[in-house]
């Protein structure tokens, strides 16, 4: 499973770049908000030009044709640019008009896996199935990456699934034992990641021994 950070943060982003691990970059309305002063193009031109994997756009419009438009726009601003486009019936066609176009593609907000196998069938680079929101409300979003796993092995479709909307380390490692090509991690969660209390206390007793032996 390869990991993506899921921020616009730029601060975040070549700080977890740094790591070595990164294979690209989501971003969402929301998290551009949080990002004041910033133009949206701007921003999406330093990730791009930081991080050579994928990075997520998401359109603003809900209609089929104006999704394509912006799509078309997005996808002008570097070639590692996935327009993300959220999963409706309008959203369906957007992504059938980009894939026939070589643009590729990220359908977001998939809580289900019939939603995940239309994207996949029209054509879809990636779909974003919501972990932790089905969380939220009840649901197991873990079994969620499961079937859709299945589903796709068995019918052979080769669109990758990004788990998204982690909240904890356990996700994360959950997502890889049930198949997730990809997982979209919040930067403190990548953080988590490298952490373990042992680590820390086995680092302090090494160094502790080490200044007893003297020079
Ligand atoms: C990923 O593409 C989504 O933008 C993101 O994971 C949503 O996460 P949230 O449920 O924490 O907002």
């Amino acid at each position: 499973m390869k990991f993506f950070i899921d921020t616009a943060n730029l601060d975040e982003i070549k700080e977890a770049h740094a790591l070595g691990v990164l294979s690209g970059v989501t971003t969402n309305p929301s998290l551009v908000a949080k990002e004041k002063g910033v133009s949206f193009h701007d921003r999406l031109r330093e990730i791009t030009a930081l991080v050579p994997g994928s990075v997520s756009a998401e359109v603003i419009s809900l209609e089929a044709e104006e999704m394509i438009r912006e799509g078309k726009e997005l996808a002008k601003i570097a070639p590692n640019i996935t327009v993300k486009i959220p999963m409706t019936p309008d959203g369906l066609k957007a992504v059938r008009a980009l894939t026939d176009e070589g643009i590729k593609t990220n359908v977001t907000l998939i809580f289900n896996a019939n939603q995940a196998l239309l994207a996949a069938r029209a054509g879809a680079t990636y779909v974003s199935p919501f972990i932790g929101r089905l969380d939220d409300i009840g649901q197991n979003g873990l079994d969620l990456i499961a079937e859709i796993a299945e589903i796709f092995a068995i019918h052979d479709i080769d669109s990758e699934i990004i788990a998204a909307s982690i909240r904890h380390p356990q996700h994360v490692t959950q997502a890889a034992l049930r198949g997730a090509h990809i997982a979209t991690i919040p930067y403190k969660v990548i953080l988590q990641l490298c952490k373990h209390p042992l680590t820390d206390k086995g680092i302090e007793a090494f160094l502790k021994d080490w200044e007893s032996i003297g020079s």
